[in-house]
């Protein structure tokens, strides 16, 4: 399934990215079923689930912890509250306060310690007793957590991340929802790209999967290559070939390869959250975009970075009510 072809399409001014494509009713495209092997995606998927995380999960965006106030979540069923230092520096424990359990998420964050609402108790980077605190790492987009009695593996210094463009040269944008199921759902949603123009009209437009690793597949051959048509309205759209990896076991990650945008990424992370009161899983789907382009003027553009967020997250979130609809779908399926 080889192809050295770049995305076509009829430019619609010399200069700019954005073309228009021939493209078929939606019920006349090709249908994907046959390439969309089922056992393809499990071989993927298991390979995936296999690597190693080091413990770490993603516990947020970086901009939801602000030094002023604290973060509270819980992952894996286990109560979190993160916090900033006096130096800014990304903090994690327990979200239960040791001295009579208040909600240390409901805490006042002063100096960069944590003083407890109920009797005014101060935490900080120390251990008290049970409460110790968690690592944690920031990464300049997302904020991790290491909850090694939850994953069970070696513990490793940091989270296995997908190669980013510098972030001073980037927009970066976080989008997060929450799913009634399983990180391993999210990952094979990502993993079958083939549903791409079928499921998501509205987003893509003649998607091929010029590239996909067999059932048995090396460490090098592990990733689909994919070309697709980013839909801005009717045929128009920005023609990309984008490569699917999965780098660790919670964690698919989209590079623009060529096209407008090559060196972008979107990392799909999905934490485990714990259970629902009908003992369904939950999950959260965080989604950090990192948006680059070489093009002259992207620069003086990542100025307006904060107008562009809450597109680019809007964006995200309508294929992911999507997604996630796909995802719970395959966890009922496997827990009817
Ligand atoms: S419960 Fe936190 S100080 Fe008492
Ligand atoms: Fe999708």
């Amino acid at each position: 399934m080889r192809s050295s072809e770049s995305p076509a399409g009829r430019p619609l001014r010399r200069g700019l990215p954005v073309r228009r494509v021939r493209r078929p009713r939606w019920a006349d495209q090709p249908g994907t079923w046959r390439e969309a092997s089922p056992d393809l995606i499990d071989a993927a998927l298991r390979r995936a689930t296999a690597r190693p995380s080091g413990n770490w999960f993603v516990l947020a965006a970086s901009s939801e912890i602000p030094r002023e106030r604290p973060f509270g979540r819980t992952v894996a069923g286990v109560e979190l509250v993160a916090w900033r230092n006096s130096e800014g520096v990304l903090r994690v424990g327990p979200g239960a306060c040791p001295h009579l359990g208040a909600p240390l998420a409901q805490a006042r964050v002063q100096c960069g310690q944590l003083v407890c609402r109920w009797h005014g108790m101060r935490l900080d980077e120390t251990t008290r007793g049970r409460w110790a605190p968690f690592p944690a790492h920031d990464d300049g987009v997302l904020a991790w957590v290491r909850l090694d009695r939850v994953g069970g593996e070696s513990p490793r210094q940091r989270p296995v991340l997908p190669p980013r463009p510098p972030l001073d040269e980037s927009i970066a944008a976080v989008a997060s929802m929450p799913g009634r199921c399983e990180p391993q759902d999210v990952v094979a949603n990502r993993l079958d790209p083939w549903h791409g123009s079928w499921f998501h009209p509205y987003s893509f437009m003649n998607l091929r999967v010029a590239d996909a690793p067999s059932v048995v597949a090396s460490e090098d051959d592990d990733h689909f290559d994919v070309d697709v048509t980013f839909r801005l309205a009717g045929s128009v759209g920005v023609p990309v070939r984008a490569r699917f990896t999965a780098p660790e076991p919670r964690t698919v990650a989209m590079h623009i390869l060529d096209g407008e945008g090559a060196g972008s990424v979107v990392e799909t992370h999905a934490t485990p959250l714990g259970r629902d009161r009908h003992g369904r899983a939950l999950t959260a789907v965080i989604e950090a975009t990192v948006a680059h382009s070489d093009r002259p003027g992207f620069r003086a553009s990542t100025a307006v970075a904060p107008a562009v967020r809450p597109v680019m997250r809007w964006a995200a979130r309508r294929l992911w009510r999507d997604d996630l609809a796909y995802a719970e779908r395959r966890y009922s399926l496997r827990h009817r």
